[in-house]
């Protein structure tokens, strides 16, 4: 018998503080404009030392266990897909299974591949389980990232940080995954980089979009083969995109999922069989219909319009998004998802969203972590921006947070906030 393997549970995490991003681009002596309409940013999540990629990583994942009552003994697998990790050799995962106290008997390791390496994470586990070769163990997949361009640079309104736990087993809640029918594109480019020893990254940004796009028509057209094959869509009065209940996509910055939609919508529009001759222009116009962007994709932005890029979270937050809002509407319905990574790789898949959602997403108590954060000025946001990265300020955890508190001969030392 076929297994339903998937998303049973997610929690996530944020730093504690961000900035209003208008005050950004005021500061900034840019037009506000661009930012919340040019890039469809709200706010700008700013992590400080003490909030690393190990620290949220932990925070999302002792969450996700926690509201969930999961007995760690279930859990054969830990994965963080990161690329702000905290050491060159000893991954982010074994950090976060020693601060939660996981047994030993499991997988540990961690997967980098820029933005993409949440979802290399996720099909690992997804594959694992699907085999057979877990025997009935789940997964704990983590994805956890810093987004750090730097001070007045262009990149500079798209950084965030955060994380999303997702636990992943033969009971996917949240979304039953399509095994099998992923498509997937992976190229050799220099888009976007950070070289050993830089904190920011390098990013060549209208570039970066072209490769986005690129990588994501392929991708599609990969899962749009498959999906035709195993009749989970067709060609007919509407296109097999529009199928989907809703589409999310990888979001850098919001107006990005809209570039990427369209995108998508092209790929259906260019290769509709038998379809009268059309101009080039005349497509790119219907790509373009708001009425879908606002019927597939606008809902699943909350949170990243809250938070910012958080890399290999990103995609994971607009699940989260798309569900803490829409659980019950989507019930049953199938939904795409578009995972892109720099360098580049991009993996569209789609799943099915479970009966069950509404009430585990009532669990991850997202509402909470948002309103649990400060809003700081400008002048604030540069002062963590300069603080060395190995200093983290003396801050209590707030209760269930974990903090790096110190590295005392090479070592992270990190603490929880005790419960409250
Ligand atoms: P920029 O060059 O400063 O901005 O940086 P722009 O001039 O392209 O303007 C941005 C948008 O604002 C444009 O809209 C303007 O028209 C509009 P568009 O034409 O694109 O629809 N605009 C305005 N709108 C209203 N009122 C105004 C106004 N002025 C302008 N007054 C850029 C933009 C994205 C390049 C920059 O922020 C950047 O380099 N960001 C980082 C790179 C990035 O996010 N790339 C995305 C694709 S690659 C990816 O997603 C992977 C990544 O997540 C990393 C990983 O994989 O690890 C980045």
């Amino acid at each position: 018998m076929k297994r339903l393997v998937g998303i049973e549970a997610l929690a996530i995490a944020a730093p504690r503080r961000y900035v209003d991003i208008e005050d950004l681009a005021r500061a900034r002596g840019v037009d506000p404009a661009k930012y919340t309409a040019g890039l469809g940013a709200r706010e700008m999540a700013v992590a400080d030392p003490g909030e690393d990629s190990v620290a949220l990583a932990a925070t999302a994942a002792a969450r996700v266990l926690r509201t969930n009552d999961v007995d760690p003994a279930r859990i054969g697998m830990l994965v963080v897909g990161t690329e702000t990790g905290v050491d060159h050799s000893k991954p982010v995962a074994s950090h976060v299974q020693g601060l939660l106290k996981l047994p030993r008997g499991m997988r540990v390791f961690d997967t980098q591949h820029a933005c993409y390496g949440g979802t290399a994470g996720l099909m690992a586990a997804v594959e694992w389980i699907a085999s057979g070769a877990a025997a009935g163990r789940s997964a704990l997949v983590v994805c956890s990232d810093i987004a750090r361009y730097g001070l007045n640079t262009a990149g500079e309104p798209t950084q965030g940080a955060g994380a999303v736990a997702l636990l992943v087993s033969e009971q996917p809640d949240l979304l039953a995954v399509d095994v099998g029918l992923n498509g997937v594109c992976s190229m050799d480019v220099y888009d976007f980089w950070r070289p050993l020893g830089r904190r920011e990254a390098v990013v060549d940004g209208h570039y970066s979009i072209q490769c986005y796009l690129e990588a994501l028509s392929s991708a599609y057209r990969g899962w749009r083969e498959r999906a035709l094959a195993h009749e989970v869509v067709r060609w007919g009065p509407s296109l097999p995109g529009e199928q989907l209940a809703r589409v999310l996509y990888h979001v850098p910055f919001c107006k990005m999922a809209r570039k990427a939609h369209t995108q998508l919508r092209l790929c259906d529009l260019e290769d509709v069989p038998n379809a009268p001759a059309t101009t080039a222009e005349a497509r790119e116009e219907r790509a373009k219909a708001a009425s879908s962007y606002e019927a597939q994709v606008a809902s699943s932005l909350g949170l990243n319009a809250r938070i910012g890029n958080v890399y290999t979270a990103s995609l994971y937050l607009a699940l989260a998004g798309l569900l803490h809002g829409e659980a019950d509407t989507l019930a049953g319905q199938r939904i795409g998802l578009l995972s892109y990574g720099s360098g580049c790789a991009a993996e569209f898949y789609s799943g099915v969203v479970g009966e069950k959602a509404a009430r585990r997403m009532a669990q991850a108590g997202v509402e909470a972590v948002m309103a649990s954060r400060e809003r700081i000025s400008v002048v604030e946001y540069e002062r963590i921006m300069n603080l060395p990265y190995e200093a983290p300020e003396p801050l209590a955890p707030a209760a269930g947070t974990f903090r790096l508190a110190e590295i005392r001969d090479h070592k992270r030392i990190y603490v929880e906030g005790a419960a409250s």
